[in-house]
């Protein structure tokens, strides 16, 4: 470990545990100082739903080295538009992360850890700035609802068009959205769920989590007509065009989006890598695109499809999680991997990888998805 990231971890476990005063201290700094950025944040705002701190805490401990996360803190900048935020912000919130880190920390805080702190913040905000100040769309594009299905309990397929110009984006990629009518300014990050298509139309597929604020409104109130927010695409999660090798999708739930517009990119120029989808859900109910992946199937000589279901006993196809389901197929060792789903899916998927000996280079998934 670096100099820089020890001094940023070491630091932060001073403060760690009084994370919710620490919190307090910081929104209350900036919005007492600067009130007008008050309006930028969620109207009800309890520590849990706070953001912002949470995100640059992790930000710094896990962007050590910016160079490697160039490409992530510019499109952050650019998505960070939709808040309007300006170079002076960027001042005004590192300048309250300070003061709340030195108030917590009392005497054990140190010189070293300030600059520590106010270095990496300087670096990761320099770069945010960079991207957004090179970005010339609008910082969000108002969408209309075309379309809005149910698919099951609680997973939806939804499809937005943007009505200023087209989002210009890569098949793979995610943006923040905002259903401004039900939940204002509460913004979540979604998967696009199709490649680029000429009407300039967005396919979502959405699981309503049960406490979700932004997941239940965008399931079950949503309809057709409703106008939506988008903000820039972010993500790596695309296709590799140079490679030859073979390729494998894993995806889990909703996860599936991005590898179905990974899919369709394929299918637009693909004719000799073959590309295994596995897709696992808990119960076939869950499988809500099976149908769409299997016409995609049929039509497409190099695509396979393996469903998996983990708690359907009576499901005829494959049992278990689907990186277990993964590992019963294979050897993998020459093939791309795209991996897609929650936090814990993906790391599962990851492990199981690693076991097989698929070079980490060959994976490609969302690495700052919990951010
Ligand atoms: C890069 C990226 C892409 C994403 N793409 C998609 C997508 O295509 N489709 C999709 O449905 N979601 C996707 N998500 C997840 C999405 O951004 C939201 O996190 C999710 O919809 C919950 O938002 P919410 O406002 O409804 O819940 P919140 O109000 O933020 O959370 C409410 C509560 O739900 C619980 N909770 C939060 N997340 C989970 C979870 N994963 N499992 C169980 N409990 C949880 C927490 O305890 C939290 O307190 C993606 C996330 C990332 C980072
Ligand atoms: C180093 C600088 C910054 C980083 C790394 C950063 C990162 C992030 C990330 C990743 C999120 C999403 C968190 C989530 O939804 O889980 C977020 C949310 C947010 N950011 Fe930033 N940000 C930075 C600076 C700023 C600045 C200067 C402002 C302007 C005031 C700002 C305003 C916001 C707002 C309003 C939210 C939503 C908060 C919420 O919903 O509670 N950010 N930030």
């Amino acid at each position: 470990m670096g100099n820089l990231s020890r001094l940023l971890k070491e630091s932060w476990t001073i403060v760690e545990e009084h994370q919710d005063k620490v919190a307090g201290y910081f929104y209350a700094r900036m919005f007492i100082s600067n009130p007008e950025l008050r309006s930028l944040f969620p109207v009800h705002m309890d520590v849990q739903r706070a953001r912002l701190l949470g995100a640059i805490v992790t930000a710094v401990q896990t962007l050590d080295d910016p160079e490697r996360f160039d490409e992530y803190l510019r499109a952050l900048g650019r998505d960070h538009r939709k808040f309007h935020v300006s170079p002076e912000h960027y001042q005004v919130v590192g300048g309250a992360l300070l003061e709340a880190l030195r108030t917590f920390a009392g005497e054990q805080w140190s010189v070293e850890y300030d600059q520590a702190w106010s270095d990496a913040y300087a670096v990761i905000s320099k770069k945010m700035m960079a991207g957004a100040d090179a970005d010339t769309n609008p910082p969000f594009w108002h969408a209309e609802v075309t379309a809005h299905e149910r698919r099951s309990r609680d997973i939806a397929v939804f499809t937005l068009r943007p009505l200023q110009h087209p989002v210009d984006y890569r098949a793979g990629q995610y943006v923040s959205v905002e259903a401004p009518r039900y939940r204002p300014r509460l913004w979540r990050t979604y998967s696009i769920a199709n490649a680029p298509r000429k009407d300039g139309t967005l396919d979502f597929h959405v699981r309503a989590l049960g406490a979700g604020w932004v997941s239940s409104a965008l399931v079950r109130r949503v309809r057709p007509g409703d106008l939506l927010r988008i903000a820039a695409p972010m993500g790596t999660m695309t296709l590799d065009r140079k490679s030859n090798r073979d390729i494998v999708c894993v995806a889990g739930g909703t996860g599936l989006a991005p590898i179905k517009a990974l899919v369709e990119e394929l299918a637009r120029f693909n004719r000799n890598r073959w590309v295994h989808v596995f897709y696992g859900a808990k119960d076939r109910e869950d499988l809500y695109d099976l149908a769409d992946l299997e016409k995609l199937a049929a039509r497409h000589p190099w695509l396979s499809v393996v469903p998996a279901c983990s708690e359907d006993a009576s499901y005829a196809g494959e049992q278990g999680n689907v990186s277990e389901v993964v590992a019963r197929y294979g050897p993998w060792i020459d093939h791309d991997f795209y991996v897609s789903g929650s936090p814990t899916m993906v790391k599962s998927t990851l492990r199981t990888l690693a076991e097989l000996q698929v070079p980490p280079l060959r994976i490609r998934y969302d690495a700052l998805s919990e951010l």
